[in-house]
């Protein structure tokens, strides 16, 4: 089949490469030449700069030039094509919204360049990012407007999680794809012909809409999986007597019904996707007078769990953040990645700021850079206050308090580090319970604050 993946994020740039493995013909369009000439050099460094998944370049390196190509000139490649993907950013506008502008811009070049065409083989035009429902038909017609001819129009949502985008696409546990014709179904099936009979991952064939439909259920459920262990769960933990939050996780999962996935306490889930999509299923849902209350307590449980071990430290310890020093460790939304996007950190520095903290110590294994840029003082200048280690050890060094925002796993050892460093009276935050022998800590009059579990030690009066 000969590919085309339009826009090369992170979505278009592992699909290509995956694609091209299974030896497909794809060129990887984009309208960004900086970003075209850095992955057809296949050098890692140049490809990583722009997306950063473990596996991606290798299966670049080994496939450029032979089955996989980049281009910014789409009239060089529009003959031939059988289907093109569209992975284009949709961003969310201020009402939670998605803002199509950018969408129906590259659409119409595209159209233009697909009206023109010799060959009039049919080809399908599939949206792969996450648009809202509806986005195939409208997509449908914006091509009749061109007068495009012998064209399909098809939803195929990914699913990848970041860090593990490449062994997913590889395998995944569904692929879904929406299309009106028997003729489109047809030329998708060959494009996954690996998936197709497979005997364990499903192959399902719906209607666009139900595909489009199928990503933000999707995607909404397990944010409001994660938000019922962030706000029943972790209170449950916190305000009962004697309650074991490990315990309860466990004897509740153990259930084969119920996932372990999203059952780990947290301040608040982060990330390109959840917040946008669950705000975009509102805004939608809304315009057809649906009731959305389910919904919006996810997203508030969500976003105030960001923030409330902020408030729990003030209320429950009696600590007091202002012209004090805060080590924040973890700034990645999630580890394993630098993706700062929709970051709970972002919500806790802000605060911690608003608060009038004198200093924020800031250390991430991988996403310091990416969060100076967020925190550019540009942006608010209240941010020259972040200074930013290369280590837990030196971001804690002189503070007063620390704030535990990301699960990298290198933060379970770190109980010697805190007591070689600093010495109490301290207060531990730790949003992500990364901490096991908090009990040493708390003998020793160290404070631990821990989502889920009740604040021990507290401040004297
Ligand atoms: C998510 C979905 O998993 C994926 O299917 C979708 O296509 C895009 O959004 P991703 O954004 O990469 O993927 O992150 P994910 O691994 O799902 O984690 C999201 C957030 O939830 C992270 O901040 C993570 O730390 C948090 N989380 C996850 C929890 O707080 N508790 C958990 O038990 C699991």
């Amino acid at each position: 089949m000969k590919i085309i993946v339009a826009g090369t994020g992170y979505v278009g740039l592992v699909h290509a490469a995956v694609c091209s493995e299974y030896g497909h013909e794809v060129y990887a369009y984009d309208i960004d030449k900086t970003k075209i000439s850095a992955y057809s050099t296949g050098d890692p460094e140049e490809i990583e700069q722009y997306v950063n998944e473990p596996g991606l370049s290798n299966i670049i390196k080994e496939t450029l030039n032979k089955y996989l190509f980049f281009t910014s000139d789409l009239e060089s490649i529009i003959e031939g094509t059988d289907v093109i993907f569209l992975c284009l950013p949709t961003p969310p506008n201020l009402d939670g919204s998605s803002n199509l502008t950018y969408y129906d811009a590259a659409v119409q070049d595209m159209a233009k360049s697909l009206a023109k065409r010799k060959d009039k083989r049919r080809v399908v035009l599939v949206d792969k990012s996450t648009v809202p429902i509806g986005t195939a038909r409208h997509l449908e017609n914006l091509l009749l407007s061109q007068k495009v001819d012998n064209f399909g129009v098809a939803s195929n949502p990914e699913f990848l999680a970041e860090g593990t985008a490449v062994s997913q696409a590889r395998k995944p546990d569904r692929v879904v794809v929406g299309c009106d014709r028997v003729e489109d179904f047809k030329i998708l099936r060959r494009v996954y012909s690996q998936f197709v009979n497979h005997v364990r991952i499903k192959y399902i064939e719906t209607t666009p809409e139900t595909a489009e439909a199928i990503k933000y259920v999707a995607n909404t459920m397990l944010l409001t999986y994660i938000s019922f262990w962030n706000g029943v769960g972790a209170r449950i933990g916190e305000k009962i007597e004697n309650i074991n939050i490990e315990d309860l996780r466990r004897g509740v999962t153990a259930d084969d019904r119920i996932s372990t996935w999203g059952s780990y306490v947290s301040n608040g889930a982060g990330g390109s996707c959840f917040g946008k999509d669950i705000r975009s299923l509102i805004y939608q849902l809304r315009r057809v007078d649906v009731d959305t209350k389910l919904l919006e307590s996810s997203y508030e449980v969500n976003e105030y769990q960001k923030i409330y071990l902020i408030d729990r430290a003030i209320s429950e310890a009696q600590f007091r953040f202002s012209d004090r020093t805060v080590a924040v460790l973890g700034l990645a939304f999630k580890k394993q990645t630098n993706d700062m996007r929709d970051a709970s950190s972002i919500k806790v520095i802000e605060t911690l700021l608003g608060k009038g903290v004198k200093k924020l110590r800031a250390y991430d294994p991988l996403a310091n850079e990416e969060a100076s840029k967020v925190f550019s003082v540009k942006n608010n200048i209240l941010f020259e206050k972040i200074e930013y280690f290369d280590s837990a050890k030196e971001a804690l060094e002189g503070s007063d308090a620390l704030f535990i925002s990301t699960d990298w796993e290198e933060f379970r050892g770190l109980s010697s580090t805190i007591m070689e460093t600093v010495k109490p009276p301290y207060m531990i935050i730790d949003g992500r319970r990364m901490i096991p022998d908090y009990d040493d800590l708390a003998e020793k009059g160290y404070h631990y604050l821990a989502v889920g579990s009740p604040v021990l030690s507290p401040l004297p009066e």
